[in-house]
């Protein structure tokens, strides 16, 4: 009663059904039979970008963003606000989430297939999101104005200086000055909170957009998909609409789990003046910091500034008209190796610069992440004595 009320009051005064009309169709539209679980990444990649919307913005509460204030305002989210420790935990997972989970999105369009004609620009749309899911961590990091945070940035921003050419005016660009200070908390402040959730947003519904009208990939050649039949395939909805809130509440629930057994320390406020030991980045930029280590500074940055150039250009590059895996090895190889080199180096960044104790023996990790026996075995310490 009330819906047709509302329905006639809309009716008289819009043109309903030429909305109505195609919004049902794409509600209808079936997707192709071999879509799986896998297929929610994407809607889990927007799920935890809308999670950070909202708990960014509740942390914009309290949240201030100058030198003096900044540490000083998350320790107070953290613990006086109600539930003010859980939207920072929440963000602060949400971010970690969100990295790795658009990258497996990324994956599985891969391996898939999926960025194949006609679907190129879906793929370079998706590129510029990683990029930006990436430069969300990057600029978030510094907001808490802690130690580690601190000199993350400036090891950070002193590897984007050494570029030739535009790499010192990129860093002065990006610091507001010589060094990381209040000028660099307020650029990265208006670069998280205003320009990348506005750049995304944009990125996302035309990405959106794109993959609606296009229709889902199928697994047939290039330029021979064969539009899905009515009655055929998954019905979206509520089919796959269903598998999607199922996605959310476990998500949400990874949150949540994550957020209450493993919060994040907030650690010490940035001191310009004390440099910490061996300064590493998130994990995110782990291997991509440790290859740079392996070459001269200029060769390791080409090297590291390729990756997403390839990545971006990779529809164009990767020519043969097959999805299905098994007939494209070369592709796989490469995706293989890719992975393989991002754990390997990730590892070998992680234990640079550490002692570490295997089976009872120390290890001291020089920086390029080579171990060194510790003589310290308690055997061996006994022998010389005598
Ligand atoms: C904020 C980041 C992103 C969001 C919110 C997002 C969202 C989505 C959604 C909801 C879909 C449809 C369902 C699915 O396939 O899971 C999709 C499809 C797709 N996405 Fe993304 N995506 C993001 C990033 C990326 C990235 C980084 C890439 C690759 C570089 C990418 C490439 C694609 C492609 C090629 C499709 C079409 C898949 C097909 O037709 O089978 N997306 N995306």
């Amino acid at each position: 009663m009330i819906k047709k009320t509302i329905g006639a009051w809309f009716e008289k005064r819009f043109d309903v059904k030429a909305i109505q009309e195609p919004l049902e169709y794409q509600l209808r539209k079936p997707l192709p039979g071999h879509i799986s679980w896998f297929h929610t990444l994407g809607s889990m990649s927007l799920f935890l970008f809308a999670s950070q919307i909202v708990t960014g913005i509740l942390l914009l509460i309290y949240y201030r963003p100058t030198a003096d204030e900044a540490f000083e305002s998350v320790k107070f989210i953290m613990t006086k606000p109600y539930m003010g420790w859980l939207f920072r935990q929440i963000h602060a997972w949400g971010a970690n989430l969100m990295i790795l989970i658009v990258f497996l999105h990324m994956l599985r369009t891969f391996i898939t297939g999926s960025f194949k004609k006609p679907r190129e620009l879906t793929w370079m749309i998706g590129v510029g999101l990683f990029i930006l899911t990436l430069i969300f961590g990057f600029t978030g990091y510094l907001l808490p104005w802690n130690q580690l945070a601190y000199w993350a940035t400036t090891v950070g921003t002193e590897i984007a200086g050494a570029v030739p050419l535009i790499g010192e005016p990129m860093k002065l660009f990006m610091r507001g000055g010589p060094v990381v200070g209040g000028e660099t908390l307020s650029r990265f402040f208006v670069i998280h909170v205003i320009i990348l959730p506005w750049l995304v947003f944009f990125l996302v519904a035309v990405h959106l957009f794109l993959v609606r009208f296009q229709g889902m990939s199928t697994m047939d050649p290039v330029d021979k998909e064969k539009p899905v039949k009515k009655g055929e395939g998954i019905p979206f909805f509520p089919h796959h609409i269903v598998k999607e809130g199922v996605v959310f509440f476990f998500v949400l629930g990874v949150l949540i789990t994550l957020s209450i057994m493993l919060p994040f320390e907030l650690g010490e406020k940035a001191d310009p003046l004390k440099t910490p030991d061996g300064i590493k980045p998130e994990w995110y930029f782990m291997s991509m910091y440790q290859v740079i280590k392996y070459f001269p500074k200029l060769v390791g940055i080409f090297v590291v500034g390729l990756a997403p150039m390839l990545l971006l250009i990779w529809p164009f590059m990767d020519k043969s008209s097959q999805r299905v895996p098994s007939k494209r090895p070369v592709s796989m190889l490469v995706g293989v190796l890719t992975i393989l080199s991002l754990l390997i180096f990730g590892i070998l960044g992680t234990l640079s610069e550490t002692k570490q104790t295997f089976f009872g023996k120390t290890y001291d990790f020089d920086i390029y992440g080579v171990p060194h026996l510790i003589n310290n075995s308690p055997v061996k310490a006994n022998i010389e004595h005598h």
